[in-house]
């Protein structure tokens, strides 16, 4: 039976969930990319299916969500560096790639310092979970720890009618899969229980579930293999996006998603809104792609510092203040190692380059701000270890935007306004720093340079899609 889909502007909304106030006006175009706002008003955009259909067909979907940037508190970012391990280690549980990728892990205080934090509504009749947004991990995450008082909310499973355990017979559940590597073992209740220990002591577990996410009384996702969490100290879930065969977007077959990141504001009490789209994007006219570098199974196990889950893109060149750096393009390519894939990552605070590529930046940003503004020696948390003393405003002159060409002439700009990071004391970082710190292999753009910008992910058609946009809603 064919279901039939449409986009359609309403004037009224079917819940809040579905309903997201946008509006789009072409401004300008500016270099190779068109300039995009997003502002308020009054359209609603709703789903209108055919009812009696209980086919969930993401492709013809668009299902949009309110998508906020928060600063996440030490337990969660603890908990929450879980299922990068998971990605990392997945891909050659004996390579050196694994203990490399645990270790700087651990040392890395940054992967959700500030996450994306979208709610999806789970489980019948749905609950709404937040969860963080990580097109860089694999499985997804609840959090199903029943401390009642928990704000927001963990999942209760009892008033799920769509809830159900993995039992410890699933293959999942049998340590060592070729892309599971998670630590799994079958609890007293013949439950599949994971369990994990972090360098600080933090221990994440719970179970494997399956469960459906519910858009709509009769538009849900089959049952997903998902962690329900026993951490209590979490908040947030995950909401693993990458290109594995275990993540929401593999499991629930969507074609497509996009996010709009909103610019983040220190002083403001509300949060400002962007937007996460699962299904088709109705700005995607705008938008610009580039093609996504893949790698079958084999070619990953040949190449231990590969994440081939991860969405690679290819990276041409970087300008600063209008001068092209002299980095050659191998640099942001992978090596028979694997190492120098470039990485679009919403799970990443900062962005982070390959040695030789950092260095070129490095220098090119001392010789603009002058080197007497270096601190010299200072590290901000293990990773950015470009720092100055003195007026942020003057510094973000000298250095101006900051441009990261991609394929095809699709360009991300770093405007002066996000080429540092305040990080206390009056002391400004550059915001990109160098992947080695981090203890990886590969360049990752990470979501404070996606801010301001739709990011689709293509996955029918192996392409990423940008668009420069305004993305907050609340003026
Ligand atoms: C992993 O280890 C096994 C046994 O030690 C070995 O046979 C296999 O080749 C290794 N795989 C890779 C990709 O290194
Ligand atoms: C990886 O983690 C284990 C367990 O915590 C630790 O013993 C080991 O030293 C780590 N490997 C590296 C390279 O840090
Ligand atoms: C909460 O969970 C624990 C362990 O999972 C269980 O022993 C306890 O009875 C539960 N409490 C409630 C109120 O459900
Ligand atoms: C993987 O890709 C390589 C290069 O494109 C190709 O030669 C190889 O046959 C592929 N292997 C599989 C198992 O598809
Ligand atoms: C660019 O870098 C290469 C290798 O690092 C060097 O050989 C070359 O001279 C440089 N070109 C310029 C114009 O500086």
């Amino acid at each position: 039976m064919e279901t039939l889909y449409k986009l359609k502007p309403t004037n009224q909304s079917l819940s809040s969930l579905f309903s997201l106030s946008l509006a789009l006006a072409l401004m300008a175009v500016s270099n190779s990319l068109l300039i995009l706002f997003l502002t308020i008003s009054s359209l609603s955009l709703s789903i209108e299916g055919i009812q009696n259909s209980n086919n969930f067909k993401p492709s013809k979907y668009s299902f949009s969500f309110p998508l906020t940037s928060r600063r996440i508190s030490r337990p969660a970012s603890a908990a929450t560096l879980l299922p990068s391990l998971v990605s990392s280690t997945s891909r050659n549980p004996n390579s050196s790639t694994g203990s490399k990728n645990n270790q700087s892990a651990y040392k890395s205080s940054f992967k959700y310092s500030v996450a994306l934090i979208v709610s999806l509504p789970i489980g019948t009749p749905p609950q709404s979970q937040p969860m963080v947004l990580d097109t860089g991990s694999q499985l997804s995450w609840i959090q199903c720890h029943n401390k009642t008082l928990a704000k927001p909310p963990p999942f209760n499973p009892s008033m799920s009618s769509s809830f159900s355990v993995l039992p410890c017979n699933h293959p999942l559940c049998k340590p060592r899969i070729p892309d599971f590597t998670l630590p799994t073992d079958c609890d007293q209740n013949r439950l599949c229980h994971y369990s994990y220990f972090y360098a600080d002591g933090t221990l994440a577990e719970g179970n494997l579930v399956r469960e459906k996410i519910t858009f709509a009384r009769s538009q849900s996702t089959p049952p997903l293999i998902l962690g329900c969490g026993q951490d209590a100290g979490a908040a947030e879930g995950i909401l693993g996006m990458n290109l594995g065969r275990l993540s929401f977007a593999s499991q629930a077959r969507i074609s497509k998603f996009s996010y709009c990141v909103p610019v983040r504001r220190n002083q403001m009490k509300v949060p400002p809104v962007g937007a996460f789209y699962l299904g088709e994007n109705p700005y995607s006219g705008g938008f610009r792609y580039v093609d996504l570098l893949t790698f079958n199974q084999s070619q990953s196990q040949q190449m231990p510092n590969l994440d081939g889950a991860a969405y690679t893109v290819v990276m041409e060149g970087i300008r600063i203040g209008g001068k092209r750096l002299n980095i050659s393009r191998s640099v942001f390519r992978p090596n028979p190692s694997g190492a120098g894939q470039t990485i679009i990552d919403s799970g990443t605070e900062y962005t982070f380059l390959v040695e030789d590529a950092y260095a070129k930046v490095r220098e090119e940003v001392v010789r603009l701000v002058g080197p007497s503004k270096v601190k010299k020696g200072y590290v901000y948390g293990g990773a950015l270890d470009l720092c100055f003393n003195g007026d942020p405003v003057l510094i973000r002159q000298s250095i101006g935007g900051i441009v990261l060409e991609m394929g095809k002439g699709v360009e991300i700009l770093v405007e002066k306004e996000r080429v540092l990071a305040g990080v206390g004391r009056g002391v400004h970082c550059l915001s990109i720093g160098r992947s080695e710190l981090l203890g990886v292999e590969s360049s990752i753009i990470g979501n404070v340079h996606q801010q301001n910008l739709w990011v689709e992910f293509d996955l029918a058609n192996r392409k990423v899609g940008f668009g420069r946009a305004e993305c907050s809603n609340s003026a």
